[in-house]
């Protein structure tokens, strides 16, 4: 059975995209297939991220019906994992605004992408903020990690995101990025799990050497050795407990 892990915020900025890329390339490197899908299609960040090189195939064609999911899911590079990305230019969003798309097909083609690829994980990548494709990849997920800085508009987001998350079947951990130096865990974790009824599944410190990449190389790939790349582990050891503060 394929497990759908939904990385979403409230504002954009806040590290899905690299968090995404970085657990999706250790759960590849842990021998696990892997399919990713940028659903973005506002800022699509992924195929640059994967240095995915142009071609045809992607999201957005496949929802205007240019072509199947399972042609839009490309290899990159990494053994086991496929990625779908947003679009390949502009012209298919201009006309995704214009005539709208059956957000059915979203669902429908997460379905096919697992069985197709015999997926372990599905990684749904959204746009900040509650949207046709953000709220669909929600209701597709086994968990959702909702991202938030320390910061009051993130966290009334989280509530937001909470209050919707709160009607579909799925679970829910809070990750907290750009953490400011000397945060207490602990509080933190308790307000996690008293306030949103979220188990917090990890604290992310701003890690100057992850900007200074400029989006070139995934994190985890750069920089093995890396404090962060603890951090990202204890975040899919969170994702895989099957805790009860989520179902509360
Ligand atoms: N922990 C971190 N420390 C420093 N910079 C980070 C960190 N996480 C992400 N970034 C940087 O922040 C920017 C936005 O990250 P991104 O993953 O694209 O956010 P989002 O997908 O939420 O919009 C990128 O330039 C990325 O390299
Ligand atoms: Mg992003």
């Amino acid at each position: 059975m394929t497990r759908t892990i939904v990385v979403h915020s409230h504002r954009g900025g806040t590290g899905k995209s690299s968090v995404l890329a970085n657990l999706a390339l250790l759960l590849a490197a842990g021998g696990h297939r892997v399919g990713a899908v940028d659903t973005d299609l506002q800022s699509p960040t992924l195929d640059l991220l994967f240095g995915l090189p142009p071609g045809a195939g992607s999201l957005a064609d496949y929802l205007l019906g240019r072509c199947e999911i399972e042609t839009a899911a490309r290899r990159t590079g990494v053994p086991g994992l496929y990625l779908v990305p947003a679009r390949t230019g502009t012209a298919a969003l201009r006309e995704l605004m214009t005539t709208g798309y059956d957000v059915g097909l979203l669902p429908e083609g997460f379905d096919r992408l697992a069985r197709h690829h015999a997926l372990d994980v599905l990684l749904l990548d959204t746009h900040a903020g509650l949207n046709n494709e953000s709220v669909t990849a929600m209701g597709s997920a086994d968990v959702v990690l909702i991202m938030a800085r320390a910061d009051r508009i993130d966290l009334s987001g989280v509530e937001e995101t909470i209050a919707l998350v709160g009607r579909l079947a799925c679970r829910r951990v809070l990750v907290l990025s750009m953490a400011p130096e000397g945060i207490d865990r602990e509080d933190v974790r308790r307000r996690a799990e008293d306030v949103y009824g979220a188990p917090l599944a990890g604290v992310l410190p701003y890690v100057p050497e992850m900007a200074a990449l400029y989006g070139e190389r995934i994190f985890v790939d750069a920089h093995p050795g890396h404090p962060l790349v603890g951090e990202f582990r204890a975040i899919l050891s969170a994702l895989d407990a099957r805790d009860e503060v989520s179902r509360a």
